[in-house]
């Protein structure tokens, strides 16, 4: 794709809450790095989540799912609010979310957890313990808990019941751990397969299918964790970690653990990966509702995914990287957002990200 003139075609899922304001930088990102690189990017702006349901009375439309599967790849920013969550409701914004992973197929979800070394002071742990600190979560995005039948919520004998279903076939893992191992080869060559196999049996399958798959890499260390000692390592030694691989929900919480070792949730990307297809790029933190409309949210995690976006699926490695360096510069040069205890805005922030470009 880089050696052909070729205009990729990004379709932007804004959101709700601070989504649209962490998307219009991400946005100014690509658009100054395609000046800059002579690239050119077109993009299609589409509602989803909240805003979807207020006007179309779903948190996704089949067009909007049309248009993302028809893309190069989908940007989005975050799903959610208080106005919609009243658990009677009977859609909801992050649905629309699961709806679009699902259908793109996006079964790997990479968090890049990389700690820049004029944030140790905003970060909660004691900087001794943060030395180092690299590691890639790859969550399991398309099944588990989050999609596992049944899934219900009803009256059953007179009494309010539910039930959610951790479900995996083999190859479900098999193809989410074979892409931990690969990305673990071009790293420090560790895995952990972050499992409850001393109670589950979707992790018991989980774990035989990690060490059948390991056989095929035998130059990546890989350790089994369970998931409560992997919580517990993550603030004692993360460090010591490289590559971790999990099932979708472990995943789900160890990655807001993970990212506030860096200062804040603010600044960490995400890619959602399939066997092809276009990928979906968001920032691990939500709508975050309380600040929304301030102008005061960290574009920092938007525009590290739109690096991503630039690597994975546009396969522009030196425009992500050009992006990255911006970010890392604007960062080493004392730029911080309020999350990260400082007074930019998210305005002035990008700003001294744009400089760079
Ligand atoms: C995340 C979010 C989502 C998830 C929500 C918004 C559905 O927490 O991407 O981590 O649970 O996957
Ligand atoms: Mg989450």
């Amino acid at each position: 794709m880089s050696d052909q003139p070729h205009t990729a075609r990004i379709v932007l899922l804004p959101g709700d809450g601070i989504g649209p304001e962490v998307t219009q930088a991400a946005v100014q990102a690509l658009d100054a790095v395609a000046r800059r690189c002579g690239r050119q990017f077109h993009f299609e702006e589409r509602l989803m989540g909240g805003c979807a349901i207020d006007r179309h009375g779903t948190p996704i439309t089949d067009e909007t799912l049309q248009a993302c599967l028809a893309a190069d790849a989908v940007l989005l920013g975050a799903v959610g609010g208080p106005q919609w969550d009243d658990p009677l409701a009977p859609v909801r914004p992050e649905g629309g979310l699961l709806r679009l992973r699902k259908a793109l197929g996006v079964f790997a979800n990479l968090r890049p957890v990389r700690l820049h070394p004029s944030l140790l002071d905003a970060s909660p742990l004691r900087p001794e313990r943060l030395e180092g600190v690299d590691l890639l979560v790859v969550r399991e995005l398309t099944g588990g808990l989050y999609f596992g039948e049944p899934k219900t919520h009803e009256v059953r004998d007179g009494r309010r019941y539910a039930v959610d279903t951790m479900a995996y076939f083999d190859y479900e893992v098999r193809r989410v751990v074979e892409l931990a191992f690969r990305l673990a080869l071009g790293r420090r060559k560790k895995l952990a397969s972050v499992d409850k196999a001393n109670v589950l049996e979707s992790s018991r399958l989980w774990r035989q299918v990690a060490l059948e798959t390991a056989r095929d890499f035998p130059q990546v260390a890989l350790e089994h964790v369970l998931v409560d000692t992997a919580a517990m390592r993550l603030v004692t030694r993360p460090s010591a970690f490289d590559v971790i691989v999990t099932e979708n929900t472990f995943g789900d919480i160890l990655t807001d653990e993970a990212a506030v070792l860096c200062g804040s949730m603010g600044l960490l990307p995400s890619a959602s990966l399939g066997d092809g297809g276009p990928g979906l790029y968001e920032p691990v933190h939500g709508s975050a509702p309380d600040i929304a409309g301030q102008g005061i949210a960290n574009p920092l995690g938007a525009i590290l995914s739109a690096a991503l976006l630039l690597r994975y699926s546009l396969r522009l490695e030196e425009e992500a990287w050009l992006v990255e360096q911006a970010v890392w510069g604007a960062l080493a040069s004392g730029a911080r957002t309020r999350d990260l205890g400082g007074t930019l805005s998210t305005h002035e922030m990008t700003r001294a990200v744009l400089e760079r470009l």
